[in-house]
């Protein structure tokens, strides 16, 4: 059955039934293997069984011999759903590798960068500022008419100095660093950034918000501060608080809806929330995913996917392709549903650009596209989800 799905002699339409089939099949044998005890004790086995075992498609769109076959950039396909599609980019390679920087510019409609634009990468010491690589990377990408995100302002702690620094001696003067940070990089990019992640994954997966520097030597409202700051230097952009494992109705997404009605009561400048999407992290069900857009929608901030990847768990098995597709077209119908869901952003280009495989050795092929940047199964659920999901504007 592999043979005949795995031969790239035969149409991909007439392979996908026989892939499907055989995905069954192997579903089954890895069940019987396991009850056999062949792999007890291996904990791969147990996460891949836990999270890629076969359940009813949760719609009729999760039936990939549904899916289209024909290939049309993601970008088109948005456009008609009213949506952006984005994807996070090496800025490096973006900027000096014409063949990366022609697929980034015609598949996708929104850039971030994954790295360049974060707190260590711009302000490395505490009176120094380094703009080049990201300006050329963000000059880049708005001349072939893409948007960009911004990519981190406040996450954990920035940059090395932030970490190290002795700010028990020198009261106030952390917070006088991040106001710095927050005013000049915003200032500087004022007009050519489109959305920021002011803050990044402040919320504690267990209570609260993580206790963090800025949490010890500014206090809780150092967000608001952020945002403040972010507002005065671009009255334009976007404001986005970022976070991951909160797509779902876990009590840290409830965190999540508490924080952005929270700081929307204190008058804090807000105008979206980013939803990671990493779903290793994070497999709701599509019902579950819409709820918890409907809840961020309901605050009226307007949502992005920010994130977007799933890997694999080794053994990588077509069975579990199929899987990862079907979540794939998951979250889009979702995003779809909600029209406050305005961006899906993949985190990184390309299998071989990805951070899962490099994080976390035992998954892989987290993304639509493969090394060689051609379209993988995802990207056919996705296409078929964006262009099912015709958004009048
Ligand atoms: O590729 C180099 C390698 O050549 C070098 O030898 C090695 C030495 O440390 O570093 C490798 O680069 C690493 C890179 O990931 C590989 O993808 C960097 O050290 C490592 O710091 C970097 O991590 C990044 C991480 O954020 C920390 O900043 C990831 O690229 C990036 O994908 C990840 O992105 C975050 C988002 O910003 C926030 N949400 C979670 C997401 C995933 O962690």
């Amino acid at each position: 059955m592999w043979r005949r799905c795995d031969n790239n002699l035969i149409p991909i339409d007439k392979r996908l039934r026989w892939c499907i089939n055989a995905a069954h099949d192997e579903t089954a044998q890895m069940f019987f293997k396991y009850l056999l005890g062949r792999f007890v004790g291996t904990w791969i086995l147990l996460v891949s069984m836990w999270s890629f075992n076969w359940t009813t498609p949760e719609a009729p769109s999760e039936q990939p011999e549904t899916w289209p076959l024909r290939e049309l950039p993601l970008k088109v396909a948005a456009a008609r759903a009213g949506i952006d599609i984005g994807v996070a980019a090496r800025a490096s390679e973006f900027v000096n590798d014409a063949t990366y920087a022609t697929f980034i510019t015609s598949q996708f409609s929104m850039v971030v960068a994954e790295n360049a634009m974060k707190f260590q990468a711009l302000h490395p010491h505490p009176v120094t500022y380094r703009f080049d690589r990201a300006d050329a990377f963000v000059d880049r990408a708005r001349a072939a008419g893409l948007k960009v995100r911004g990519h981190t302002l406040i996450w954990y702690g920035g940059a090395k100095w932030v970490r190290e620094g002795e700010w028990d001696d020198q009261p106030g003067a952390l917070e006088q660093a991040m106001l710095d940070h927050v005013t000049t990089v915003v200032g500087h990019f004022r007009g050519r950034v489109c959305c920021w992640d002011v803050v990044n994954e402040a919320i504690s997966g267990y209570w609260g918000l993580r206790r963090n520097v800025w949490t010890k030597h500014i206090g809780q409202d150092f967000i608001a501060k952020a945002f403040r700051a972010a507002h005065e230097a671009d009255p334009d952009a976007k404001l986005f608080y970022n976070d991951f494992r909160v797509e779902g109705l876990r009590p840290k997404a409830d965190r999540l809806v508490n924080l952005i009605s929270t700081l929307q009561a204190e008058g804090v400048p807000i105008h979206g929330v980013g939803l990671q999407a990493h779903m290793h992290f994070s497999l709701p069900s599509r019902d579950e995913l819409i709820a918890q857009l409907d809840r961020l929608a309901a605050l009226g901030v307007e949502i992005h996917l920010t994130e977007v990847d799933l890997g694999i768990p080794k053994p990588v098995t077509n069975g579990k392709r199929i899987k990862q597709a079907i979540r794939y077209r998951r979250l889009v119908d979702a995003c779809l549903a909600v029209p406050a869901c305005t961006a899906i952003v993949f985190w990184g280009t390309d299998d071989s650009r990805s951070w899962i495989p490099y994080f976390y050795k035992n998954f892989a092929e987290p993304l639509p596209f493969d090394a060689d940047l051609r379209p993988k199964l995802p990207y056919y659920a996705i296409l078929d989800g964006l262009l099912a999901g015709r958004r009048l504007p």
